[in-house]
């Protein structure tokens, strides 16, 4: 199922500031979204080691989101912890058009 986010790609870049996470409620899914630069990047808020809340996490230059909790860290792409201690975190289609920031769940 596709949700819209925001109607405009120009408010989608004002309102996600670079690599800052933010959370999001697409459904019944709560979902962390990040932008860096033209790419926006969406998962489950949920930390798949313990469940701590991503999108209080930080975003680094490898485009990893690091948990807050216990510092797993987590390319925002593939969803993969990247010393694989734990299971991939669930990851979603994100896409901007003339119409807007769509995710797909
Ligand atoms: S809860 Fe996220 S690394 Fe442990």
């Amino acid at each position: 199922m596709t949700f819209k986010i925001l109607d405009s790609k120009q408010k989608a870049e004002a309102f996600f500031e670079e690599g800052t996470p933010k959370l999001i409620r697409a459904g019944d899914n709560e979902i962390c979204l990040v932008r860096k630069g033209n790419t926006f990047f969406a998962f489950d808020n949920a930390c798949p080691h313990m469940g701590a809340k991503l999108h209080q996490g930080n975003t680094n230059h490898l485009n990893e989101i690091v948990c807050p909790l216990h510092t797993y860290r987590f390319n925002m792409k593939t969803g993969e912890e990247v010393n694989k201690r734990c299971k991939s975190m669930k990851t979603y289609y994100v896409h901007t058009n003339e119409g807007g920031l769509f995710i797909d769940c």
